[in-house]
């Protein structure tokens, strides 16, 4: 099949290599030069465990190629996927102008039939949004499709190759077809691929991340609890997930979760309730407490050396949100260290993969 990816950062470019590596031929549009200039010259301009083969295999198979084209892109390919950014609005909303703009152009672009698929987090509604912007200057028949990406960055070469499942909202028979051949070797072992209308699929995304942060949090606050009463987190940690109706994953208490999606795509679920009158009250604690755990390493720092730390030297290890990616956008350790500087530390920070990220910022 012939697919183009829209934006190749975390997602677009694993999804691209991916489906590049089933046998598709795949054009990954970016709209950063220097970006494509780098793929254009075999570089993986992001770090992610085990994309590099797949990427070197794909470009040298002749089925992953990159363009800053737009256009070009589109007329070769008949699916087109958007990994665009949905970074948070100032409200914390999240902004679909990316999305938006490039829905607009798709439409001036398109002469024939295609699938337009939202790999994208964002509201329930957006593909409705993306309709209509596509509409605005389409004169053809297209489907625009709901299909969330829940791949890890760290994992996200397996999750894509090995999901848990698949999650495709549209109701259209002929794009449910397309997708159906599309995913039918990612789900060759029984992992299921789930089909529903497009708002589902959307709130799906919303509805996986806020319960896997409320579940960090719930166990960061059994861990501050735990600390005050002499309890050992660890092993109340075994002894509650090893129950199967909670599971061993997602509860190890640390300084609270960050990323480009848990702390965005929380809030927009907020956000997206308040306009129609909901209020999420487990969800308003989750990003209180979070907020809370994110300094508590500073305070504790702070109690022992006093609120002053001028002249005091302290090493930081890891920078990144999590361990296995160069992805530091709302790291915790950024926040600690914002904490100590203000406080008069010197701080030296290593981070085996997010060291040139964190020079750039
Ligand atoms: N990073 C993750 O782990 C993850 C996981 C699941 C879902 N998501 C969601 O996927 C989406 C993309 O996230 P990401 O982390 O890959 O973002 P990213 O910031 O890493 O990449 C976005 C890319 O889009 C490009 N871009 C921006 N405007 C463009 C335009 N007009 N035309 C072409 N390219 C353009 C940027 O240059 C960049 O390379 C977000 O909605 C995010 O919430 C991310």
């Amino acid at each position: 099949m012939q697919i183009a990816v829209v934006g190749t950062g975390y997602v677009g470019l694993v999804t691209g290599t991916c489906f590049a590596e089933t046998g598709n031929n795949v054009i990954c549009v970016d709209i950063d030069a220097v970006k494509v200039e780098k793929m254009k010259n075999g570089e993986v301009p992001i770090y992610e465990p085990h994309l590099d083969i797949l990427f070197e295999r794909n470009i040298k198979e002749g089925r992953l190629a990159f363009t800053t084209d737009l256009k070009s892109a589109i007329e070769q390919a008949q699916i087109i996927f958007l990994a665009l950014p949905t970074p948070p609005g100032e409200d914390g909303s999240a902004d679909l102008s990316y999305i938006l703009n490039v829905a607009e152009e798709l439409g001036k672009i398109i002469t024939e039939y295609k699938v337009i698929i939202d790999k994208s987090t964002v509201p329930v509604g957006t593909a409705e949004k993306v309709t209509a912007a596509v509409a605005k200057n389409a004169t053809i028949d297209f489907d625009v499709v709901s299909n969330p990406e829940f791949l890890r960055e760290g994992f996200a070469v397996n999750d894509f190759l090995k999901p848990d499942r698949v999650v495709i909202g549209t109701r259209s028979a002929k794009a449910k077809q397309i997708l159906e051949k599309l995913y039918k070797p990612f789900v060759r072992q029984g992992n299921p691929v789930i089909f529903m209308d497009e708002k589902s699929a959307e709130l799906t995304k919303y509805a996986a991340n806020s319960f896997l942060a409320t579940k960090i949090t719930f166990m960061n606050e059994i861990a501050n609890y735990c600390e005050l009463i002499g309890a050992d987190v660890d092993a109340v940690r075994r002894g509650m997930g090893t129950d199967t109706r909670i599971g061993n994953r997602f509860l190890f208490p640390g300084i609270g979760y960050g990323g480009s999606c848990f702390p965005k795509d929380v809030q927009a679920l907020v956000k997206s309730g308040k306009e129609v009158g909901y209020d999420f009250e487990i969800i308003n604690s989750v990003m209180d407490v979070n907020h809370r755990q994110k300094v508590t390493m500073a305070q504790k720092i702070k109690a022992y050396f006093g609120d002053d730390l001028s002249g005091k030297k302290l090493a930081l290890w890891g920078l990144s949100f999590k361990p296995d990616t160069d992805d530091i956008r709302e790291a915790p350790a950024l926040y600690i260290i914002d904490e100590l500087v203000a406080a008069g530390a010197e701080i030296t920070a290593y981070d085996p993969a997010a060291m040139q990220m964190s020079k750039v910022k």
